[in-house]
């Protein structure tokens, strides 16, 4: 085996409590991760020689030793003393730096990926390790799984396999703006005493018990950080202004932003609200997705 052909899925977060600040100055997370079908391909290369190189042609995604790939291989290369090396092309379609964990995602892939082509059969335990060593959202990616409570950064993860499999469809909005996930969890640190305490004490796990896992989700839905992201970038209010008035008041911003989800009935209520909205606001870009 020398090429992998690898499919990187986005998530949404339909919920995210920010609990406190961390001496690290993370903070620790409770989180709700759903998997969802928009996504990019990684396609991985053995090499003859040890080079990791890097190939993707989307102007915001960097080729250097930044790329999260990049940073996934050579920590492979490093902790198991390996002298291969790898092609790690990326064709990127999930929005850049939006709250949709497209980079994290994308670095699940090169260490699940890795892990086959240079035959190494690390248990998952340790590539879910690995991948925390690279980004707090990298481990969620690392399980098989369509939805996930997140604890910690957001890296400790327990799957939640639902007695109903959960198939919901969201239309997904992302204004033409990058947001930089830092810059949120700062200003969360200035203004977390304004704001409130609701929704506090959810049982996330409960959805693996529930007759209708659509409308448990639906209550569900809260960000903490959706208000702080709403002051800086007053193009999010707008995105929900749009849904509520498209009838989805089910909608919420994924992450730290910018994207915003509504919860759809159906596949093709999703394509038609997409096609209405997007003749209005033609530079979001506009998706229907599902829960995968
Ligand atoms: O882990 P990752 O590099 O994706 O996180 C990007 C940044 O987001 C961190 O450097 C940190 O500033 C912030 N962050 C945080 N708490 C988390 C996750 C991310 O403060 N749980």
């Amino acid at each position: 085996m020398k090429t992998l052909v690898l499919d990187s899925y986005a998530k949404l977060n339909l919920y995210l409590r920010v609990l406190n600040t961390r001496e690290d100055n993370y903070h620790n997370l409770k989180t709700l991760f759903a998997r969802i079908d928009l996504k990019d391909k990684i396609i991985l290369r053995l090499r003859r020689d040890s080079q990791i190189k890097i190939i993707c042609r989307h102007p915001d995604v960097p080729v250097d030793e930044t790329n999260l790939c990049y940073r996934s291989a050579k920590l492979i290369q490093n902790e198991y003393n390996i002298g291969k090396g790898i092609d790690i092309e990326i064709i990127k379609r999930i929005p850049v730096a939006s709250g949709l964990g497209g980079g994290s995602s994308n670095a699940a892939a090169t260490l699940l990926g890795i892990d086959k082509l240079w035959q190494l059969k690390l248990p998952r335990s340790k590539i879910a390790k690995l991948a925390r060593k690279i980004g707090a959202d990298v481990p969620f990616f690392i399980y098989n799984t369509t939805l996930a409570e997140g604890r910690g950064r957001g890296d400790i993860i327990k799957p939640i396999f639902s007695k109903q499999p959960v198939r919901l469809w969201f239309l997904l909005a992302v204004p033409a703006i990058k947001v930089s996930t830092p810059l949120i969890f700062t200003a969360w640190d200035k203004a977390k005493v304004a704001l409130t305490r609701q929704k506090n004490n959810v049982n996330i796990t409960n959805l693996a018990r529930v007759k209708s896992p659509g409308r448990f989700l639906t209550g569900l839905l809260f960000n903490d950080l959706e208000r702080v992201t709403t002051k800086l970038y007053p193009q999010v209010k707008t995105v929900k202004e749009e849904f509520l008035k498209a009838g989805l008041g089910a909608n919420l911003m994924s992450g730290s932003g910018a994207a915003v989800f509504g919860i759809v009935p159906s596949a093709g209520k999703a394509l038609s609200l997409l096609r209405r909205i997007k003749r209005k606001h033609n530079t979001w870009r506009l998706f229907a997705v599902k829960t995968v």
